[in-house]
């Protein structure tokens, strides 16, 4: 018998929506390697490494954990989060306006469905805003920021931006450090983006989600410093603590927002009703602020240094731009110098030219157009973790075990000998430059 197609009448917000970009691109460089073909996976951001046997072991010995918690959360958890954040980054997190969600990504999606206003978004940025935006039958508002400021919004160009819509209310998100560029905002720029936002009636939603991924050397700030009355602050464990797959987050509200907070708990109440209770008893031993876990964050962080740091003096000095990260573990290198090239070969978009680099070099990368960047600029995402965690982890430790190691620093040659495929993605890029510019 043929198959008849039902004529099921779909919610015209959803119909076009796309499965994530990032999603589809580990599905497709998966796909492949399991055909046999070599893929460097510069496509999605997980974190590579193992979750600390320490929360394991709490969520194994909280298996037995089965009744619904609160609807916002297991108290103690929300209590925890706020000393952790007291204590990491001297925020005064008041625990009953914290709600704990299955990722941050869920919890941004429910506050962008309670407030009112248009939806500031600097470009580039992470892909899944825009769709949760457009799901709430809204467009964003794409601020194209430049490469001279390594893609970081500017005081004047919120400012420039919030003319356009008047006296009312405004909601800017901003992820700090970015993904896609792995920047990471000074004192000054939070400071000067925090007294517009004041000036103009800009609620922000502080993405917050690789915060300790913070490899500058400078001390992370955060719109709590200067904008705590306006500012939603959203994190979990997915990058920090590598535990994407546990989906485990939570989104802070300042004092005055408690008519937020009342939305948001019956949102949560008639939607995913709580997070699994086993899971939430594990993250109270990731927030609590334990020595050895704090260690191990910072270990995996000097890798994501190493790693970007490589992969940018690479794309350098094969003629590409590229602000140096300071966060995250991503890259946004653009092909700029080579347009005039990519043009004869018949590339003529970003998104062009991730395809001809899958097909023809085996490297997946993501084009600055899923980051609401225009296409013709030629930028692209690079993601940085395509190793085994676990092993490099090790490997990244054994130099400290040996007694002549006092300057020993995670650099180029670690990353060759422990990565081989962010190296191996690296020369196949330059490859594919040669090939274009003979
Ligand atoms: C910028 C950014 N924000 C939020 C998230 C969501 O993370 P989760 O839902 O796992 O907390 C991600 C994950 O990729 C991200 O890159």
């Amino acid at each position: 018998m043929s198959k008849k197609e039902f004529a099921v009448e779909l919610n015209s917000h959803v119909v076009n929506l796309k499965e994530s970009a990032t999603l589809a691109i580990n599905l497709t460089a998966r796909g492949l390697r399991a055909a046999g073909k070599q893929v460097a996976h510069f496509g999605f951001g997980q974190s590579p490494f193992p979750v600390h046997p320490k929360i394991q072991i709490a969520l194994a010995n909280n298996a037995h954990q089965k009744d619904y918690l609160p609807t916002r959360g297991l108290p103690e958890l929300c209590g925890a989060i706020s000393t952790y954040y007291k204590q990491f980054f001297d925020y005064d997190l008041n625990k009953d306006l914290i709600l704990v969600g299955p990722g941050s990504k869920e919890m941004i999606f429910q506050v962008l469905y309670v407030l009112e206003g248009p939806v500031l978004v600097p470009a580039p940025s992470w892909v899944s805003y825009g769709p949760q935006i457009n799901l709430r039958g809204k467009e964003i508002e794409e601020i194209i920021t430049k490469r001279d400021n390594s893609y970081k919004l500017q005081a004047e160009e919120l400012a420039e931006t919030c003319k356009k819509y008047g006296e009312g209310q405004k909601i800017l998100i901003l992820n700090n450090p970015s993904n896609p560029t792995g920047a990471l905002y000074t004192d000054k720029e939070i400071k000067d983006l925090s007294e517009v936002a004041r000036k103009n009636k800009v609620i922000i939603i502080s993405d917050e989600i690789y915060s300790l991924i913070n490899f500058s050397g400078r001390d992370y700030v955060g719109f709590h410093k200067y904008y705590p009355e306006g500012t939603i602050l959203t994190s979990g464990l997915s990058k920090s603590h590598a535990a994407g797959g546990y989906r485990m987050g939570f989104l802070s509200l300042p004092e005055g927002m408690e008519s937020v907070c009342k939305c948001l708990s019956a949102m949560i109440s008639e939607t995913f009703s709580a997070v699994s209770a086993p899971i939430q008893h594990a993250a109270l031993e990731a927030y609590c602020g334990d020595y050895d876990l704090m260690r191990y964050v910072k270990q995996c962080t000097k890798i994501h240094k190493a790693c970007g740091e490589y992969l940018h003096k690479r794309f350098i000095e094969m003629g590409l731009n590229c602000p140096k990260p300071e966060g995250a573990f991503y890259l946004f290198p653009d092909f700029g110098n080579y347009k005039e090239k990519l043009n004869k070969r018949g590339i003529k978009t970003c998104s062009e030219l991730t395809r001809v680099l899958l097909d023809e070099h085996g490297v997946a990368l993501l084009p600055g157009s899923d980051f609401y960047y225009p296409d013709d600029h030629f930028g692209c995402r690079v993601a940085t973790v395509d190793y085994d965690g676990s092993a490099v982890y090790q490997a990244s430790l054994e130099p400290l075990l040996k007694p002549d190691t006092k300057d020993y620093v995670l650099g180029d040659k670690f990353v060759e000998e422990n990565c081989p495929n962010l190296k191996w993605g690296a020369d196949q890029i330059a490859a594919f430059l040669e090939k274009i510019d003979g």
